[in-house]
């Protein structure tokens, strides 16, 4: 378990001290699930079980607001983050499923560079305005199923 950022920040460019931040947020959030999961697995009680799987789901959240400003400020990362995306989905085994995931990250991705949003602010207010966001978010699937487009 982490209780201290696992880099010596007095080494690091200033330019790069909050992506660095961002990155061992990620990796204490991802340590925090895996803790939750296993502590989980042991539970005796199913309040127990029931009170880690809630804080397991909040920790995947909290994951996912330190990636969504890191992709936002790192474009490498987000670039590299599509073409990963992008490789999955060439492997054959691969069932049609996991591809609504690559049009959710076209979607994102759109969504961030036109409202100069963070990720996390897309999802809300993808929530908040369901039926606005409805027909991009179809046109972002089909657009996926070809391969979400580089440099989107
Ligand atoms: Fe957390």
């Amino acid at each position: 378990m982490m209780s201290q950022v696992p880099i010596q920040l007095s080494k690091v460019p200033q330019s790069d001290i909050d992506n660095e931040i961002l990155r061992a947020g990620m990796i204490a959030e991802l340590d925090a699930i895996n803790l939750y999961e296993q502590m989980k697995a042991m539970a005796q009680r199913p309040k127990i079980k029931e009170i880690l799987t809630d804080i397991t789901k909040e920790e995947k959240t909290h994951l996912g607001e330190f990636e969504s400003e890191l992709i936002r400020l790192d474009t490498e990362q987000e670039r590299e983050l599509g073409a990963g995306a992008e490789e999955v989905m060439k492997m054959k085994s691969i069932p049609i499923t996991s591809r609504r995931m690559n049009a959710w990250i076209c979607y994102l991705k759109t969504c961030a560079k036109e409202t100069n949003n963070t990720y996390l602010e897309c999802v809300q207010d993808k929530a908040r305005k369901q039926r606005e966001y409805y027909p991009k978010k179809e046109y972002w699937e089909q657009e996926a199923l070809k391969g979400c487009p580089r440099g989107i």
